[in-house]
């Protein structure tokens, strides 16, 4: 039933809430720290390819189905291939790794309010980069306080999700998407002053090639789809809220252009505080909780209150891309089994919070003790691993082959140009043969060798 299906107000609505969802901890926590841990530049710039080449393409057919069929994932390919096609798999692919991302998201989020509260109380100022640091381990192996926050940061993001999409996600995003933006730059110009700028820029933009881990190239790819909020059903829930007029091509391009711009502004942040107080750039998960506080810290007052407010946008940022998660889960029980709204976002999103617990408690150790040792990760990161690293790329490039070989081509062209003034092809043209033949052969190859079925090195 298309009638009464709730609509974004505006374009400029929608292009923030698609933003908010794409930027998130993935562009202020997890980016820098896997560059850090990658070597810096090959890696930025096979993620900067993967942008570009893979993941903006991939962006704009999620968006074409979900507006072509106005409908969240599953239902969305019910739709399009029939209620008995396989490639309804793909969605539920998509509701999988949105409960598993969610549940672990949670957490680093709840990290992120503590290190709120830690900046309202002003425990930043006069403490030494070394204190600064061992207070994220503190943090991370406390089981009870990260309990506390998770549950907390969840009760918040279903209370989004039941408010409903326009009341709820397209409000704040609104207001708050520019403010982050803001305080950013604002940061990044305080960075340029630091002894460690140049170093800085230079790990960030300078290929090093020896640096580069094989497995790099898999989590660059990875890393690309979870930061646009790819392969798992999000903007083709998000495309089903919009209407008919909108240029879907431009917006996805913003949307692409806003989430890697705030990525690198992010490391050009970060980094520069990391080689002026001589810390280690691969110092993994806890990088922008071991670094950003040590500039506050340093700064008096100002730095107090740009604390906060940071730290404070960092939970809305990761809000707004908890919301796009939990809304994949709830539209797909909406739309599939008829459930109320509220039904589907109390029985998803406390699901979500059971299964995040142990990763809650994964540096405490405390919920399943052998876990490490059996499987060579913690709960939390061997979750982040298979949902960022095979649970995304592989929905994405189903994606990319449905949109590209199996929709309906009249459809497909129609939507690509509906609320455009493009009177050429070209773009249409070039769009389509990146999704035919270049997003899903670089992801299908990127596995391949990370699986050991090729190996690129020997090719070269
Ligand atoms: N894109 C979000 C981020 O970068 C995470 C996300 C992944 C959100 C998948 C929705 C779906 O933080």
């Amino acid at each position: 039933m298309k009638t009464g299906r709730e609509q974004w107000g505006s374009r400029i609505g929608f292009i923030l809430a698609a933003a908010g969802s794409a930027i998130g901890l993935g562009n202020i926590w997890k980016f820098p720290y896997i560059t850090g841990e990658n070597g810096g530049g090959v890696f930025v710039l096979i993620y900067l390819g993967c942008i570009a080449l893979i993941g903006t393409p991939i962006l704009i057919a999620e968006i074409l189905i979900g507006r072509s069929t106005q409908k969240s994932s599953v239902s969305a390919f019910s739709d399009l291939a029939g209620k008995e096609s396989n490639w309804r798999m793909v969605g539920f692919l998509g509701v999988g790794a949105g409960f598993i991302i969610l549940s672990y998201y949670s957490v680093v989020a709840g990290w992120a309010m503590n290190y709120t509260f830690m900046s309202i109380t002003n425990f930043f100022e006069g403490k030494s980069a070394e204190q600064i640091g061992a207070t994220f381990g503190t943090l991370f192996t406390s089981a009870d306080i990260n309990l506390l926050w998770h549950t907390v940061f969840m009760v918040m993001t279903i209370g989004v999700v039941i408010a409903g999409v326009k009341r709820g996600i397209e409000k704040w995003n609104k207001i708050l998407m520019p403010l982050l933006l803001g305080i950013f730059l604002l940061l990044a110009i305080f960075s340029i002053f630091l002894p460690g700028w140049k170093a800085a820029v230079n790990f960030v933009f300078y290929p090093h090639l020896d640096k580069l881990k094989p497995s790099g190239v898999l989590e660059a790819l990875g890393h690309s789809f979870f930061t646009l909020s790819l392969g798992m059903g999000t903007m083709i829930t998000y495309g089903s809220y919009l209407n008919k007029k909108t240029n879907v091509v431009k917006s996805a391009v913003m949307v692409s252009a806003l989430d890697t711009g705030i990525a690198l502004l992010a490391c050009l942040v970060m980094f520069p505080i990391v080689f002026s107080f001589g810390h280690d750039p691969s110092a993994g998960p806890g990088l922008v909780f071991k670094t950003l506080p040590i500039i506050f810290g340093e700064i008096g007052n100002i730095g107090m209150l740009l604390s906060i407010i940071f730290f404070a946008l960092l939970v809305f940022a990761a809000l707004s891309s908890a919301v796009s998660m939990l809304e994949v889960t709830t539209a797909y029980l909406i739309d599939e089994k008829g459930w109320s709204r509220k039904k589907a976002t109390y029985i998803t999103g406390g699901a979500i919070y059971l299964f995040g617990i142990p990763s809650a408690t994964a540096g405490a150790n405390t919920i399943f003790p052998d876990w490490a040792g059996m499987y060579g990760k913690n709960f939390f990161d061997s979750f982040d691993y298979l949902a960022s690293n095979w649970m995304l790329p592989l929905g994405g490039l189903f994606v990319a082959i449905y949109a590209g070989w199996f929709m309906d081509p009249m459809l497909r062209q129609a939507e690509f140009k509906g609320g455009t003034k493009f009177t050429q092809s070209w773009f249409y043209s070039v769009w389509l043969f990146f999704l035919k033949f270049i997003a899903p052969l670089a992801v299908i190859l990127i596995i391949a060798q990370r699986v050991g079925v090729i190996d690129i090195d020997k090719w070269i």
